[in-house]
């Protein structure tokens, strides 16, 4: 088979846009709702547990009735002609569900649990630990087999990215890198690009301005949809 180019795809937020989630920073974002550092941090974690289960309860809720939208479905269609790898800062699990293979979740999954005092190993945690609770709650005092406290299997702030050395791996192997829906505002995820070989052409999709300076950068300036579609036609 001849060589096909590698694409490392580097997605957040708003490629889950239109399938009816919301992005964070966004006016009337989910960080307008909630101050991230009462939900999805290691300190609330410590000091109120039951919170930040209750808000991981409801974003896992809201998944439920929600699909894949053609922006994910576009990104799995990539697949036909290239080697792509997405690196997706996203918690939910719609890129696989439209048929991506190849997908890192850098900060978790909110489909899944974990106990809270799993090891981490290697490659960030023991998978084995990992629970995938689908759409269900989970409270306090739902408890492991090994008795320690169920916790969202998401990567708090102020934790460490365990799947950060992977992601560079992905991204200075790179061909292509394209970024679809995130504001970049988030490290070690958003410093991602800069590990793609110079030569690499750097596509970003999103309708708002993009906080980044590059030569290689083609801002393609539109919502995910309609930015996947204009992609597919210039990517080679
Ligand atoms: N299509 C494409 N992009 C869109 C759309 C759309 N329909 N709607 C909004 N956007 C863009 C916004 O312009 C913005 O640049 O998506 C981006 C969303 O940015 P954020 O809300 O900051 O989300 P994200 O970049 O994924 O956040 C990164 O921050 O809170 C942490 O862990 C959390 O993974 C998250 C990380």
């Amino acid at each position: 088979m001849a060589y096909r180019k590698r694409i490392a795809v580097l997605s957040g937020a708003g490629v889950s846009a239109e399938s009816g989630l919301l992005t964070y920073r966004d006016n009337g974002g989910l960080w307008d709702n909630y101050n991230p550092m009462d939900v999805a941090s290691d300190k609330a974690w410590k000091q109120n547990p039951g919170l930040v289960l209750d808000f991981y309860n409801t974003q896992r809720e809201k998944l439920q009735g929600i699909r894949p939208n053609d922006a994910h479905r576009l990104l799995a269609s990539l697949e036909e002609r290239f080697n792509v790898d997405i690196v997706t800062q996203n918690v939910d699990n719609l890129h696989e569900r439209a048929g991506s293979t190849r997908v890192l979740h850098l900060h978790g999954e909110v489909t899944k649990i974990r106990p809270e005092n799993s090891c981490n190993e290697a490659d960030g945690f023991s998978e084995n630990l990992v629970v995938d609770c689908g759409y269900s709650k989970v409270v306090l005092g739902d408890l492991a087999p090994n008795g320690a406290q169920y916790r969202p299997h998401i990567v708090f702030f102020g934790e460490p990215v365990p799947k950060i050395e992977r992601a560079i791996d992905i991204f200075s192997a790179a061909d292509i890198v394209l970024i679809v829906g995130t504001s970049l505002s988030v490290y070690p995820a958003a410093g991602l690009y800069r590990y793609a070989c110079p030569k690499a052409p750097i596509y970003i999709i999103d309708p708002a301005d993009i906080p980044v300076h590059d030569s290689r950068i083609i801002h393609i300036r539109e919502k995910a949809t309609t930015g996947m579609a204009a992609f597919l036609e210039m990517v080679q």
